[in-house]
């Protein structure tokens, strides 16, 4: 079966497989537009916490809404369609908070059960949500009734992790119920949460869940070229896999692993198309924010589009431009940093 295909959740049909997974700090508007751009077929929003929703301005235009949790909400202008996600804990304050989403026109709303941090977990939010799948239960189902009574019906979804460590694996557990409850589809990340983001991620967990939920199971984890995503398609029989850390500075994965799973081979793209992909985040993430904001917040984003390439401007290699870039406060600076970079 050819592995790049359209995958249906619940209502919503999408045109291919490869999505844009949540990562704070770094996926926001700016950036998933740029994914987009490369054929990104799906993307998401980063965690936002349910609270700041609610505590937010309903009664402006987003567009005119310089909140941070309007900026963060935003739909990118070429995102047909997106994927809001929430977290919290008390299943009527997150359906309080997914009811606020209208305005921003989500194609899915998706619930965090996998964050790690703990300022998070304290709350009995994000991973925490697995330590009582009950609850994740019932947070699900008011999601769903928020759903349908707010937001015509989207679809409501969740990514959980494999467990909250190795002695409580419950995936299995988590996702029924999860399904049970309304969710339309599961998205894995197979670590727990005391593996944090380190170790390998476990796909034989992704597989095992795959064959086993009647709505389709998105895998995440350890994902950083084409070749890795065709084998997780292909090993795991899940429905889409979702790039993470592996889109941080490469917009271009989407491009390539479409390009891998229908013809074969692709091309990688060079240092130089790299950093003027990095100028249009800037650019991008400048009309939303403001030159200087973003340019502060540009200097992580240009650290990941310069992994690998060869120091400038008399640095003695990659780490040496990285730690010029990390003092980049203009776009002049930028400039100046990356213009004989090929
Ligand atoms: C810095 C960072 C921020 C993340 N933020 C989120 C988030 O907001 N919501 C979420 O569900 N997962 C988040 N994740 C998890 C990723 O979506 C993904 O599941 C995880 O990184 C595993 O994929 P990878 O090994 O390919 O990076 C984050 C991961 C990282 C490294």
């Amino acid at each position: 079966m050819n592995l790049y295909h359209p995958v249906n959740i619940g209502s919503l049909s999408l045109p291919g497989n490869l999505f844009l997974a949540p990562v704070a700090g770094y996926t926001g508007r700016a950036y998933r537009s740029l994914c987009i751009d490369e054929g990104a077929d799906f993307s998401f929003t980063e965690l936002i916490s349910a609270e700041s929703v609610i505590r937010g301005r309903p009664d402006m235009k987003p567009m005119d809404d310089p909140s941070p949790v309007s900026v963060l909400l935003r739909r990118a202008d070429n995102e047909k369609h997106y994927a809001i996600q929430l977290f919290g804990a008390e299943s009527e304050r997150m359906a309080a908070g997914a009811a606020l989403l209208a305005r921003w026109k989500p194609a899915v709303v998706d619930i965090n059960g996998g964050c790690p941090v703990p300022k998070v977990i304290k709350t009995g939010a994000g991973s925490a949500l697995m330590k009582n799948p009950d609850n994740l239960g019932r947070v699900v189902e008011a999601m769903v009734r928020a759903s349908q009574e707010h937001l015509g019906g989207v679809p409501v979804t969740i990514k959980i992790r494999s467990g909250w460590d190795n002695g409580s694996i419950n995936y299995r557990e988590c996702a029924r119920i999860a399904v049970e409850s309304g969710a339309a589809m599961v998205s894995l990340h197979p670590r727990t949460r005391a593996q944090g983001y380190g170790g390998k991620s476990d796909w034989s967990l992704i597989a095992d869940l795959a064959s086993r939920l009647p709505v389709p199971v998105t895998g995440s984890g350890d994902l950083y070229t084409p070749e890795d995503a065709e084998r997780m398609l292909r090993e795991t029989g899940c429905a889409a896999v979702m790039f993470a850390r592996g889109a941080m500075g490469n917009p271009f994965i989407f491009s390539t692993t479409r390009a891998f799973l229908t013809t074969g081979s692709y091309t990688p793209p060079g240092a130089a198309a790299r950093i003027a992909i990095g100028f249009r985040h800037l650019e991008r993430l400048a009309a939303d924010i403001g030159e200087k904001p973003a340019c502060l917040e540009m200097r992580k984003h240009f650290c990941a589009y310069t992994k690998g390439s060869k120091g400038t401007q008399g640095t003695a290699g990659g780490a040496g431009l990285r730690n010029k870039l990390v003092h980049a406060a203009s776009i002049e600076d930028y400039r100046l940093l990356l213009h004989d970079i090929s």
